[in-house]
């Protein structure tokens, strides 16, 4: 594969089982090449997050920068990290953890994405996989921002979808509405991955047996785990789910629609995020075009993104499938 069929990535994570389903089907996916992560607070604390991308990247044999970023969100009060979906430690309580030399790049994660932006103008894809305060922090501190990065693809929102927070937010945008109004209005390139195409992919527990009795490895063992404790959330919730003893993939399918964005499809509208009230973190995509609203909030002059509404799950899961079963991990 040529370099430039290779998408160059940071990863901005809440790591988080998902999260970590999808950093591994990054590293074993031959045309994405992971630049470095960048981490928040989420599914976990941002101290846990930072630690356990260190560790997953460890069990991995990958050497690659880890920063830490934002600890709370932007504007709204702080909440407990949801311990009863992802465990106490972010990856289903794993039972051990073995020891780990590498340290965190000392930079924070908005400065990361900022000095790498810079230094590589117009090749990066940002995949966000949580709450968006170091994406929109980074374009503070840079407002050129969106002319530097290649292309922003983040799992968040829902449009007809439920949400899985209130009837109309999903976390990673509940977790901090304020920072991600102001990624969805910055002009950059964007996909939006939400729970519209997220909930339609089932992956079940089985497979990550499959995945780890095949490969034998520490990495894909640790992953296995976390997964079984993480499906047991989401079977006591949706009975479709618990019928495969299964889980949603969400964060893994930003990089599936990286990798083969075929597999979906897509409508383009502006998307804006409620910040405060009863539907705090709703994402409202304007699904109608050629009506000029009159509200300021819709001017033509604000961007569009565009946003996820259907995929072939079945093909996503095999991609996945296979992927995780390359040859990826060192002895
Ligand atoms: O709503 C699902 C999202 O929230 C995923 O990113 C999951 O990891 C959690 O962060
Ligand atoms: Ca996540």
């Amino acid at each position: 594969m040529n370099s430039s069929q290779v998408h160059r990535v940071i990863f901005d994570t809440d790591p988080g089982v998902d999260d970590a389903m999808a950093l591994y089907f990054a590293l074993a996916h031959p045309a994405i090449e992971v630049l470095g992560i960048t981490t928040s607070f989420g599914n976990v604390t941002v101290a846990q997050a930072a630690q356990n991308a260190l560790y997953l990247c460890a069990l991995a044999g990958r050497r690659i920068p880890v920063t830490q970023g934002v600890d709370r969100p932007w504007l709204k009060p702080a909440e407990a990290p949801p311990a009863y979906i992802h465990g106490a430690d972010g990856l289903g309580n794993l039972p051990d953890r073995m020891a780990v030399s590498e340290q965190l790049d000392l930079r924070p994660s908005a400065q990361f994405i900022v000095d790498m932006a810079r230094a590589n103008p117009g090749e990066i894809t940002l995949v966000a996989v949580g709450p968006l305060g170091n994406l929109s922090l980074a374009l503070l501190l840079e407002p050129a921002l969106p002319s530097l990065l290649k292309q922003v693809i983040l799992m968040g929102g829902t449009v007809l979808e439920p949400g899985n927070v209130s009837p109309v937010a999903e976390a990673n945008i509940w977790n901090d509405p304020h920072a991600a109004d102001r990624v969805f209005t910055a002009g950059w390139p964007l996909t939006m991955v939400g729970l519209d195409v997220t909930h339609r992919l089932v992956l079940p527990v089985t497979l990550f047996q499959k995945i780890a009795d095949h490969h034998r490895h520490r990495a894909t063992d640790a992953l296995h785990h976390a997964v079984s404790f993480y499906a047991d959330f989401y079977g006591a919730r949706f009975a479709h789910v618990a019928a495969v003893r299964g889980c949603f993939g969400h964060d893994v399918l930003a990089f599936i629609y990286l990798v083969a964005p075929y597999l979906f499809e897509t409508q383009s509208g502006q998307v804006r995020v409620v910040s405060d009230g009863l539907a705090q973190g709703q994402t409202i995509l304007k699904r109608q075009p050629g009506i000029d609203y009159p509200h300021p909030g819709w001017d033509a002059s604000r961007p569009a993104s565009s946003v996820c509404m259907a995929l072939d799950a079945p093909a996503c899961s095999a991609l996945f499938e296979t992927t995780l079963m390359r040859s990826w991990l060192p002895a």
